[in-house]
């Protein structure tokens, strides 16, 4: 069966999901409408960008059914607005116990799924502990590796008294996984985590990059274990997530300026 279909009743020939498509699958036909064969299709990666730039909805794609396309909404964060996220959005550390509710976590992982990953494989699938007393056994796990690595020995002591350097005492983290063979799982994970950093912070939810947590994960087999990653597959990005119980009244700058190279 064609994975790409067109309505010639609808088709207007105005060539856009021809211009549009990465991978050169539809070509246009001695009438000018546009055209798919089995060989060109293998190359489809299910953007669905066809789809999408089509004034008429004359296209259809089997691996994407027409009630998942939402109407776009261009122009909807401003630039300005934009900007004072990215500003804004610190570093949290200093969380409240209480987790944050199911719907919160759904919306902002929904959302997440928009991110874009190499060749449109969407393979990241995120993991997340629901309880700060899962992240604390989590935080524990890495501390152990800490522990026997030698790396930061206060983790660990602090750790041991009570705290935690490692997840800060949030109720949650995140950690998102990929087949270790794709094509870039690494750029994959940093920006489904970014994005999920943006979305967060944009409800209000205070958030931290766990990099020691994502060392730990990728060397020590009891917290492998506890993460339960399928086989293949590494965690590629995580941050802690949970009510932020500190709050920023200056943005500090980050020390040196844009390092731009210009290529004329
Ligand atoms: C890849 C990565 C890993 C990080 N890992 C940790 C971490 O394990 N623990 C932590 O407290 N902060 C961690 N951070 C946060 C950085 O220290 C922080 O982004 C930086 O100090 C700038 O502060 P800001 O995020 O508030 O602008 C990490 C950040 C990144 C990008």
């Amino acid at each position: 069966m064609a994975t790409i279909t067109i309505d010639r009743t609808a088709c207007k020939r105005d060539g856009f999901c021809v211009a549009t498509c990465p991978f050169v699958v539809l070509t246009t036909d001695a009438d000018g409408y546009p055209i798919a064969s089995p060989e060109s299709e293998k190359h489809c990666i299910n953007c669905g960008h066809c789809v999408a730039v089509c004034p008429t909805a004359a296209l259809q794609h089997a691996n994407l059914p027409p009630s998942d396309f939402l109407p776009a909404q261009p122009g909807q964060a401003t630039p300005g607005a934009l900007d004072a996220l990215i500003r804004n959005r610190r570093s949290i550390r200093k969380f409240k116990r209480t987790p944050l509710t199911q719907a919160t976590l759904d919306d902002i992982f929904q959302v997440a799924r928009y991110a874009p990953t190499a060749k449109n494989m969407n393979h990241i699938a995120w993991h997340v502990t629901r309880t700060y007393e899962a992240t604390r056994h989590l935080a524990g796990l890495t501390a152990d590796w800490i522990s026997q690595v030698g790396y930061l020995p206060i983790a660990v002591e602090a750790f041991n008294a009570g705290g935690d350097l490692v997840l800060h005492g949030a109720p949650h983290v995140a950690y998102c996984v990929s087949p270790m063979n794709d094509l870039m799982p690494w750029t994959d994970g940093a920006i489904a985590a970014t994005m999920v950093d943006l979305i967060a912070t944009a409800r209000g939810i205070g958030t931290c990059w766990a990099g020691i947590f994502m060392k730990a994960a990728g060397a020590h087999a009891p917290l492998q274990q506890a993460l339960r990653l399928p086989e293949g597959t590494g965690v590629v990005g995580a941050l802690m997530l949970g009510l932020p119980a500190e709050r920023f009244r200056r943005t500090p700058p980050h020390i040196g300026q844009a390092d731009v190279t210009w290529i004329d």
